[in-house]
């Protein structure tokens, strides 16, 4: 392939749904060699502009350049044949396959099929990126960052020198991202483009050369992120200066309105999903929860909501506000109206913007619906 500076070129590139439009005359391009942050907030294109290069989507309007040359991109296999993966937020792994049966199943029809080469090759790609992955080990076995691992090394298989990685911080820990951070600038000495998209400004400013800003589906900008700070990126994305320092104000007169205590609940297989979890909440302030996703938040909700079977000596009781003081015993939490869940909005987006929905996502419409919505007597209105 020619070596051009740029790797990937988009002109003019306009994506809409319907009367959404995701993508407006998107101007802007991706160096080869080099690790580019897409920023911006929910709902602001990312994911759908990286789509339209990796294959998934096609553009309504404008054009797409890899390597100097105008392409058509109409599938995921038009991408990888311009040596262009994208890792996604979800994995398309087999579970019952090892991972080097995974990488095989990602062969083209009509190559020839050899396990003993495959698994050779994708050995080499782990030594040379310094991926930890055992080829022999069964997808089900997996942590949530082997299975990206897996993702990542199947796409450089096929012989990608353009990655896109989805939000792959949002399900690591911190030990996982440095890891992940550590192969990203193993590819980008390899010469190989990566762009990585998330919203976290601490990795943006860690990880990347260039970021590159959307805001409502146009874009904004490219800034070296030698010269960028927090602060700068965060009035891109947003359009205006935003305080990062949060004046946060006492609750006054606390009182407790929800206690849990003892909490525990089994998943279907028997496996401990919350191991006898007890903390109070308090009337007048914001109890955040912290941990990687998967570790116990949903059936956290879920239980406090009624919605969750909990293993006998849990205990979640709700106070009205002077309740507790009365001596009043509080109420259990089955079906209780005053319980409000809404696991599946996101309140992402850049620190100190907005109360907690952003703009122009389908999250901020089914939070303000939600929010707005008188709620029903019977039980939280939680998704299944
Ligand atoms: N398949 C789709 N059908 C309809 N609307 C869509 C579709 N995909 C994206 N959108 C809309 O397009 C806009 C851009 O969405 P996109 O997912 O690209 O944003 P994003 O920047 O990746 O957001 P996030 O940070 O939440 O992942 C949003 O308003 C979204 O609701
Ligand atoms: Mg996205």
């Amino acid at each position: 392939m020619p070596q051009t500076e740029y790797a990937i070129q988009l002109e003019h590139v306009t994506k809409t749904f319907g009367p959404v439009i995701a993508n407006h005359d998107v101007t802007m391009n991706i160096r080869r060699g080099e690790i580019l942050s897409l920023l911006g907030e929910n709902g602001s294109g990312k994911t759908t502009l990286m789509n339209m290069i990796a294959g998934i989507y096609y553009p309504d309007g404008g054009q797409i350049i890899v390597n100097g040359q105008p392409v058509d991109i109409r599938s995921p296999r038009d991408a990888l044949a311009l040596g262009i993966g994208m890792i996604h937020q979800h994995f398309k792994l087999v579970d019952v396959f090892t991972a080097v049966e995974n990488i095989a199943l990602s062969m083209d029809k009509g190559e020839k099929f050899d396990l003993r080469r495959v698994r050779d090759k994708a050995r080499a790609i782990c030594e040379k990126y310094q991926f930890a992955l055992d080829l022999d080990q069964k997808v089900y076995e997996m942590s949530v960052s082997q299975k990206q691992t897996l993702e990542i090394v199947k796409v450089l298989f096929r012989g990608a020198d353009i990655l896109i990685l989805d939000e792959p911080t949002a399900v690591l820990t911190p030990q996982e991202t440095e890891k992940l951070f550590a192969v990203m600038r193993n590819m980008k000495a390899d010469g190989k483009a990566v762009v990585i998209i998330t919203h976290k400004l601490h990795e943006v400013l860690s990880v990347s050369d260039r970021v590159a800003i959307l805001r409502k589906g146009e874009y904004v900008g490219t800034v070296e992120t030698a010269t960028a700070t927090e602060s700068s990126l965060t009035e891109m994305m947003v359009g205006q200066k935003v305080e990062l320092n949060i004046n946060r104000t006492t609750p006054q007169d606390p009182t407790r309105r929800l206690a849990i205590s003892h909490l525990s609940v089994r998943s279907p297989e028997g496996t401990n999903v919350l191991d006898d979890v007890s903390f109070d909440v308090y009337g007048g302030e914001i109890l955040g929860i912290a941990g990687i996703s998967g570790n116990g938040q949903k059936e956290l909700l879920e239980a406090i909501a009624g919605l969750q079977h909990t293993e006998s000596g849990s205990d979640v009781k709700f106070f009205a506000p002077g309740e507790e003081a009365d001596g009043a015993a509080g109420q259990e939490s089955q079906g209780h109206p005053r319980c409000r869940c809404a696991p599946e909005l996101c309140a992402g987006g850049p620190p100190g913007h907005g109360p907690g929905w952003h703009h122009g996502h389908d999250g901020q419409h089914d939070a303000e619906k939600l929010w707005r919505r008188p709620l029903p007597a019977g039980g939280p209105p939680c998704p299944a």
